[in-house]
């Protein structure tokens, strides 16, 4: 099986739009983009003109970080971008299907919804352990329902969970011919389970999703990436905006591979783990706190006995955190990233407060 048999039948051969990038380099003066001849007074990178499609030094650091070849890698905005791009070059709008595990990163079912294809959800299922997926009955859901695309959050966004290797490699052999499995490691870094990049040599149909904007600490940049077989990435690159990649974020974003950026980078992924094990026994250990998750990613969920007033009580504090209203499976929970230790302090003292706030 290729992964080119998973993509719309009316894309293939399609070779999206051919830009001024695209179509010449090189040279020396250039009249081909109807771009400004001079650039702005203020500006030092150049931005008259229009930026690499694929910024070539950016997509080989990435590629190396990330160990994979060139030509398995697809930069893009961020890796909402990516999912968009995957749903529209493999589902036919208006007949194809998704499969999602509810409760799930919402833009998987938005970006489905925005291309007239149906979302089929699978739910997590709930235990003394926490959340996790019903591997047989996600199968037997994408085959009934014949899914094109199985996403897959690990860890999981907003319950935290990471898939396990096993669980992983059981749906791809089920699902190999049926549907593109996307691993979206958003949070990876943040986990103890190794990378699905690690397996992605023997399955065509395993696509992975990296973004700079979690532990890499650039959300503002828009930068992610999807990694898979370079015929998929291929035909992504077709569907994919001219020039999607702003100039100033490819050379911001570069400089997060230096030495110093990882080691900082490294750092930070610790302080977050430390955190996060404080911050679980202290939030635990509070009264209003039914159950605290077990979290690979930089974040708690927290079931509690009143989530609207504790949310409502701590944004009256400065404080913002995620009330989880809009997933059934989770009304009385919220999702509370991990912040500095200042700031995880801040949150245990308002807390303390708010308990004697509804017992005074
Ligand atoms: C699971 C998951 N995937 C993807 C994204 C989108 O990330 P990006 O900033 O790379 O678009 C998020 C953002 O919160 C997320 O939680």
């Amino acid at each position: 099986m290729s992964a080119l048999d998973l993509i719309r039948p009316d894309l293939r051969g399609f070779g999206g739009y051919l830009s001024a990038r695209k179509q010449n380099s090189g040279g020396a003066i250039w009249l081909n983009a109807n771009e400004a001849a001079r650039p702005q007074a203020f500006d030092t990178q150049q931005l008259n003109r229009y930026p690499e499609p694929q910024p070539k030094a950016l997509a080989e650091t990435l590629a190396a970080y990330y160990g994979v070849e060139l030509d398995q890698l697809l930069l893009g905005r961020g890796s909402d971008e990516a999912i968009d791009l995957i749903v529209r070059a493999l589902c036919i709008p208006g007949s194809d299907r998704i499969l999602i595990q509810s409760p799930t990163f919402g833009m998987y079912a938005v970006c489905a919804r925005l291309h007239a294809c149906t979302v089929i959800d699978s739910p997590l299922q709930e235990t003394e352990a926490g959340f996790g997926w019903d591997i047989a009955g996600m199968i037997a859901t994408a085959r009934r329902d014949n899914c094109k695309v199985l996403f897959l959050c690990s860890p999981a966004n907003p319950t935290g969970q990471s898939l396990p290797r096993a669980d992983l490699e059981r749906l791809l052999e089920a699902l190999a011919g049926q549907c593109l499995v996307v691993v979206d490691e958003a949070y990876g870094e943040y986990s103890a389970q190794a990378s699905a990049l690690e397996i992605l040599a023997r399955y065509p149909h395993l696509a992975v999703l990296k973004t700079l904007s979690k532990a890499h600490a650039l959300a503002g940049a828009r930068i992610g990436a999807v990694i898979a077989t370079p015929e998929l990435i291929a035909v992504l690159k077709t569907c994919q905006a001219p020039y999607p990649i702003p100039k100033p974020s490819a050379t911001l974003v570069l400089q997060a591979f230096s030495e110093t950026a990882l080691a900082n980078t490294r750092s930070g992924i610790a302080q977050c783990l430390t955190e996060r094990r404080l911050l679980h026994t202290a939030l635990a250990a509070l009264p209003m706190i039914e159950r605290v998750f077990d979290s690979d990613a930089n974040f708690l969920l927290v079931r509690c006995t009143n989530s609207e007033s504790l949310s409502a009580y701590l944004l009256a504090e400065g404080i913002v955190v995620r009330a989880m209203r809009q997933y059934p499976a989770l009304q009385d929970c919220v999702r509370i990233s991990i912040g500095t230790p200042a700031e995880n302090e801040r949150l245990l003292a308002v807390l303390d407060t708010f308990h004697g706030a509804t017992h005074a």
